[in-house]
């Protein structure tokens, strides 16, 4: 079925947009860190109380990471500039030098982050391939190293909540409780702690409604961003408890991530934290139809019952698709104003947040008609 064009009733009971649109006016489902602060976020931003947090400390960056803390049920948090920082300074706590660590083989850890585990802490990578993230505790296993001085110690597992997994037709799934449950007992009787990238955590908490705080009882760091889903501009976490932190204080300070009056930046982490959780529900609601409207077409596939989260990838089959490839039909969305990424060569990824709405949705659905008529 090709996609209807323009047709409102496809679009019945779904929101407009909540935050302001991209500069570029374009419809723009690249990620959900584009998305521009509100009005109010930024009024809560300017009235920020301030200070010098490497000297004194910044009361609101204090409020930001004793808040964090709560949410997560640990014992401190601290403020970092991005998640990738705040991934790296759990890795920098938790390895040392020659050391090695398991994750998924698409982990944002071992492919996003510019190379970080060796350079940063000469750690390296083995991985398993799970379309939906989550690992099968009996393969973790067989991956732990015996201790010899032949091998690389095994020093930590990295799991991703939500994550896209490898190869997956749609993405951001839900890893569920009882898996990370196998995972940290898998981790436990190793003596491996468990690493948990929960940069779009808040999307799994609302998709699931299993609270943050139950997720990240099974992991022993969390790392969580307020720059995607939340809407904050810049701004991340890392937490744990106390003895981890100071570690990880330690190699925050190394990689230069100790702000100053980053209380204006905390301001908008927890005004995203007070206002723009519960509303992810909407960029969930918004993703499903989405892929209803991308399954429609023949060659696209992103089964709508799939989406859980803000995520949508569909691979492209050029057989089916009239010869169009996945950076053919990029670029042909890209004419018609909307952006989105090309991932993998043969899938292309849509994800929703503050800035697009129903009338995003429909933008895409009449491109679709037009380049697949
Ligand atoms: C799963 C995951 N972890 C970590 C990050 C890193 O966040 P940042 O871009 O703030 O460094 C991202 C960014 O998109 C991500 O998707």
């Amino acid at each position: 079925m090709p996609p209807p064009r323009h047709s409102r009733d496809l679009f019945n009971g779904l929101p407009g947009r909540t935050g302001q649109r991209c500069l570029n006016q374009r419809s723009d489902f690249r990620s959900d860190t584009v998305t521009l602060p509100t009005e109010a976020m930024r009024r809560a931003m300017a009235s920020a109380p301030l200070g010098d947090d490497v000297l004194d400390g910044d009361p609101t960056v204090a409020r930001l990471e004793a808040r964090v803390a709560e949410w997560l049920g640990k014992e401190r948090a601290i403020f970092v500039p991005t998640g990738t920082m705040a991934n790296q300074c759990a890795l920098g706590a938790w390895t040392r030098s020659g050391d090695e660590i398991v994750c998924e083989e698409s982990a944002h850890v071992l492919l996003w982050e510019g190379g970080a585990l060796g350079a940063n802490h000469g750690v390296q990578a083995v991985t398993l391939r799970e379309p939906r993230g989550a690992f099968d505790p009996q393969d973790l296993q067989r991956l732990v190293r015996t201790p010899s001085i032949h091998s690389p110690r095994t020093a930590l597992f990295c799991v991703e909540q939500s994550t896209m997994g490898s190869g997956s037709t749609v993405g951001g799934h839900v890893i569920p409780l009882e898996n990370l449950e196998g995972v940290r007992a898998v981790g436990r009787a190793n003596g491996v702690p468990v690493h948990m990238d929960g940069a779009r955590l808040a999307n799994a908490v609302v998709a699931s409604g299993v609270a943050a705080d139950r997720f990240a009882a099974l992991a022993d760091s969390v790392a969580v961003c307020f720059s995607k889903g939340l809407g904050a501009p810049v701004g991340s976490a890392v937490a744990g408890d106390g003895d981890f932190v100071e570690r990880a204080r330690v190699v925050r300070k190394r990689l230069g991530g100790w702000m100053r009056q980053a209380g204006m930046l905390a301001a908008a982490a927890l005004y995203g934290l007070d206002r723009h959780v519960e509303r992810l529900a909407q960029d969930h609601a918004l993703a499903r139809r989405l892929a209803e409207v991308v399954d429609g077409v023949p060659g696209l596939d992103a089964p709508p019952g799939e989406v859980e989260t803000n995520i949508v990838c569909t691979r492209v089959d050029p057989q089916a698709a009239r010869d169009v490839d996945a950076a053919e039909l990029a670029r042909a969305l890209d004419a018609r104003g909307v952006s989105v990424l090309t991932l993998e060569p043969h899938s292309i990824r849509f994800v929703t947040h503050m800035g697009v709405g129903s009338e995003d949705v429909e933008r895409v659905a009449g491109a679709l008609a037009e380049i697949f008529p």
